[in-house]
């Protein structure tokens, strides 16, 4: 640029000094709230990324302290039940074939006629106060034990199925 006489200069030196000192107030001010802002929204979308994939191990680890305390007085350590009393749960082909129905029968209870790995049990289950973490890591648990393997349930796949 070239500048006629000084005084042009002299004005262009102090709008420039001007401008550096709002972009100084900006970079404290506006600038580091921007800067905060967008770690913020990086650090948010990071996380919620990390919590997307469910971990079935940790569940069923859970699931089994809940299982313990619960279900193990009568679906027994083994999951093999007691025959004509309380129906097996390892390798049930009753159990395996419906998440949904196990999860109501979890939370709702389960009476009537069920045929379990041939057999017949005609008894009653009363249902279970448990949270939906709780019934779907106790679900995960059964449905991956003894021999069991079946897909991940969520929590919220127990409050779709909650009346
Ligand atoms: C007091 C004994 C008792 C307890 C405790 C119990 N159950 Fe049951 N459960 C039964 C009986 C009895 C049936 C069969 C009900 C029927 O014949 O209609 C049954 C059926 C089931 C079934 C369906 C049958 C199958 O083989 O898939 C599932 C699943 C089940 N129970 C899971 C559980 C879970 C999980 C817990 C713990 C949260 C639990 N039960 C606790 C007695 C019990």
């Amino acid at each position: 640029m070239i500048f006629k006489d000084s005084k042009g200069a002299e004005f262009l030196a102090s709008k420039s000094k001007m401008i550096h000192q709002q972009l100084l107030t900006m970079k404290s001010g506006t600038g580091y709230f921007f800067v905060s802002a967008m770690a913020l929204l990086v650090f948010s979308q990071f996380s919620f990324q990390k919590k997307t994939p469910f971990d079935l191990k940790a569940s069923i680890v859970r699931g089994k302290e809940v299982y313990v305390a619960y279900c193990l007085s009568c679906h027994m350590e083994a999951g093999e039940g007691v025959e004509g009393v309380y129906p097996p749960l390892a390798k049930a082909d009753y159990l395996m074939a419906d998440k949904k129905r196990s999860i109501q029968q979890v939370l709702y209870g389960a009476t009537g006629e069920m045929k379990v790995n041939g057999k017949i049990y005609n008894t009653e289950m009363a249902g279970f106060d448990l949270t939906n973490e709780q019934a779907a890591d106790v679900v995960n648990y059964i449905r991956n034990s003894w021999g069991n393997k079946g897909s991940a349930i969520r929590p919220e796949d127990v409050k779709t199925v909650r009346k």
